[in-house]
């Protein structure tokens, strides 16, 4: 999909981003294989990074860029084990995020072509 068919209107404004990575990030710590791999002690850290990421890359303001520079999402990702197993729980744990938020259903589909698409990127085992 190109830039110029995202669903700019609805995601823009980060509302929906910032409530679907919180019920992400209530979620990462109760779960056995991904759990240990985010840092305990900066999981509001964590949030944040993923949603200014996803805030930036969907047209809203790129306070990302500014904090943490180029994505280079690959390369950041390195240090964790993502294979078929990690990139699965992780896509289980981010739909079940955005089934919690009644404002992202109509961007179910969307969302879960285009995080499902990153997530495969990252696999690196
Ligand atoms: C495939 C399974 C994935 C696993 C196991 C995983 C795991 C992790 C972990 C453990 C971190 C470190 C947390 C932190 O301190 O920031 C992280 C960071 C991050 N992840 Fe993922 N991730 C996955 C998929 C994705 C996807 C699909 C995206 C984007 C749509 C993404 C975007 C990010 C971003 C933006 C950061 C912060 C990078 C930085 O600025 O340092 N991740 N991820």
């Amino acid at each position: 999909m190109s830039d110029a068919e995202l669903p700019v209107h609805d995601l823009l404004g980060g509302e929906v981003i910032t409530a679907i990575v919180a019920a992400f990030y209530r979620r990462v710590p109760q779960d056995p294989l991904l759990g240990p791999m985010y840092p305990p002690h900066d999981l509001a850290g964590a949030e944040h990074r993923l949603r200014s990421f996803l805030i930036y890359r969907f047209g809203g303001p790129p306070d990302y860029l500014a904090e943490r520079g180029h994505p280079r999402l690959r390369m950041r990702h390195n240090p964790f084990v993502i294979d078929q197993t990690a990139r699965d729980r992780w896509m289980q744990l981010m739909l079940a995020a955005i089934d919690e938020v009644p404002a992202a259903a109509g961007l179910r589909d969307y969302l879960e072509r285009f995080l499902g698409d990153i997530a495969t990127f990252l696999i690196n085992r």
